[in-house]
């Protein structure tokens, strides 16, 4: 049986990708442990759902320090306190400094809500609506220093419809990231992603062995 991976997660809001984590860790369909979650916010749900779980919460807000690179440096460290084999940035709202960075190299991933590299940063969901597109969706990438730039290691299509408005279409592209990083962060965790400088999967031929199950693998 192979080892279960170690995450700290980090959040600042809702936590709706950490629930689905968890929920997948429970049914076992991801092969990893919740060493910590950190927030950069006080009071954020997501820690609340943590904490009522057992699992360590941190809290390091850059309210807490002088300046970006203590506050850089801080996170770092508390994160490192629980060796985690991969950081899981879900729904965490700020850039990673460089301390952060160097610390976890190529061990850091990110879901974010559109198919990278169309709309980048903050509201990809309204982005997506304004551009009358008529497909966004998610995508879970390696982080980088840039703003979503890191290498795209998995997505998931979900169609906008004319009726939708950020909101309506944030929600149903929520409900496919749910989905998608538990398997990828399964996929990792079984060894099927190499990941460091140039990031590349090497599981299983079948794309199903990531992807939700409720997909067709590519073949057919
Ligand atoms: C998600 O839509 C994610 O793509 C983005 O922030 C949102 C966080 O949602 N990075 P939640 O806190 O996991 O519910």
């Amino acid at each position: 049986m192979p080892k279960r991976l170690a995450l700290a997660v980090l959040v600042s809001g809702r936590g709706s990708n950490l629930r689905a984590l968890s929920a997948a860790i429970e049914q076992g369909t991801c092969l990893a442990q919740i060493a910590c979650v950190i927030s950069d916010r006080k009071g954020a749900p997501a820690l609340e759902f943590a904490a009522e779980r057992g699992i360590a919460t941190r809290v390091v807000s850059p309210q807490d320090f002088s300046d970006r690179p203590s506050w850089d440096r801080s996170l770092a460290e508390r994160a490192a306190e629980f060796e985690p084999g991969l950081v899981v940035l879900a729904g965490f709202m700020r850039l990673l400094g460089p301390n952060f960075l160097a610390r976890f190299p190529g061990r850091i991933v990110n879901v974010h809500p559109a198919l990278l590299p169309a709309f980048p940063g903050k509201d990809g969901p309204a982005q997506a609506v304004a551009a009358k597109v008529a497909l966004s969706g998610c995508t879970v990438h390696v982080v980088d220093a840039g703003v979503d730039t890191g290498p795209i290691l998995a997505q998931a299509a979900v169609p906008v419809v004319p009726t939708d408005d950020a909101d309506r279409l944030h929600k149903r592209i929520q409900a496919a990231e749910h989905r998608l990083l538990p398997s990828v962060v399964n996929a990792i965790a079984r060894g099927h992603y190499e990941l460091g400088e140039r990031p590349r999967y090497v599981g299983p031929a079948d794309v199903g062995a990531f992807a939700p199950a409720s997909w067709p693998p590519l073949e057919s």
